[in-house]
């Protein structure tokens, strides 16, 4: 395949937005759809500020800012990804939302663009078999934040060509980062072994072992990790960090996996985390650390 020049990204989310961000500023033209429009005004200005904080740190020029914002295009309408080369799907962690999405995006597409899901943990195979072209369906998982993560994970299905995984790697490596490669198994490596991490940090909580504080505290200083896994999970999204539990647990069938109720039960009372403004912790502007108790 020859190198992408339209990117579509769906899901305008901390992920979405980043990921167009990162390729608006390697030289694509991009296309962030999202269908909430509240969600694609947030991402304009979450992308405006951090190419900005790219330009006050001297990482790029204010004329590359400003290109790279010319390059983004906000869109409702999904006829828009119609001249994409590569499409990056970022939407919400739902087998059967992202299946709906993908089998609208095989339709309205052209018949050699890529689709590329940043899933943290659903099937790649089973995302690629709602479309009529599963051999150019991939897992492109992007860390958070996208700008910033050195990390790329490629994962791929069980009929991912080798055409499909060379073009999602040069197009990764376009913006400079890191690959590695998993096998299509629910989690792949990193949520594999992380969400089991802040699963038990969520009981650990949950059973009274520890404050919030001390867990995270522990994590930081006892084993170098540079965020405690609460915060940690409180900037993912304790909701993304719900769904990869279950997709771990029903894809393993193991009952390791099965989420603990307190992290349950914070989602269930839209304590999503930072994107929301309370988690674990509070971070609404003038609020005291939160002192609810362990068990909400
Ligand atoms: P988010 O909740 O911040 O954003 C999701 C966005 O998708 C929302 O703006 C929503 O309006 C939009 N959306 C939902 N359904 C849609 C549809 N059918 N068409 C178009 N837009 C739609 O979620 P986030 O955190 O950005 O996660 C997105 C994906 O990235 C998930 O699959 C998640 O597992 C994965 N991921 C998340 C990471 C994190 O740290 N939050 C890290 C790596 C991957």
């Amino acid at each position: 395949m020859a190198e992408a020049k339209n990117l579509g990204v769906v899901g305008s989310g901390q992920m979405g937005s980043g990921i167009a961000q990162l390729g608006a500023m390697h030289g694509l033209h991009v296309w962030l759809l999202d269908t909430d429009p509240t969600a694609l005004y947030r991402a304009n200005k979450s992308i405006s500020s951090s190419l900005q904080r790219f330009v006050s740190k001297g990482q790029i020029s204010q004329a590359a800012c400003t290109e790279a914002l010319r390059r983004l295009e906000y869109t409702s309408n999904i006829d828009e990804l119609r001249s994409a080369d590569f499409i990056v799907e970022a939407i919400v962690e739902s087998e059967d939302v992202k299946k709906k999405l993908f089998i609208e995006l095989d339709k309205i597409t052209k018949s050699s663009a890529i689709l590329a899901s940043n899933t943290s943990s659903i099937s790649i195979t089973r995302l690629a078999s709602a479309t009529s072209r599963p051999c150019q369906v991939i897992g492109m998982h992007f860390m958070n934040p996208p700008p910033i993560m050195k990390l790329v994970e490629i994962v791929r299905g069980a009929d991912t060509s080798d055409e499909t995984f060379h073009a999602t790697k040069a197009l990764a490596e376009r913006f400079h980062k890191t690959i590695i490669c998993s096998q299509d198994y629910s989690g792949f490596i990193v949520n594999r072994i992380l969400m089991p991490m802040i699963n038990e940090a969520f009981f650990t909580l949950y059973t009274g072992v520890a404050t919030k504080e001390d867990i995270d505290t522990a994590m930081k200083l006892g084993t170098n990790h540079p965020i405690g896994p609460l915060e940690l999970a409180d900037f993912i999204g304790l909701d993304v960090c719900l769904s990869i539990m279950k997709v771990l647990h029903a894809g393993l069938g193991d009952s390791k996996y099965a989420p603990c109720p307190l992290l349950v039960r914070y989602v269930d009372a839209g304590r999503v985390g930072r994107k929301c403004g309370i988690g674990v912790y509070d971070y609404r502007k003038g609020s005291e650390p939160m002192k609810a108790s362990p068990r909400l």
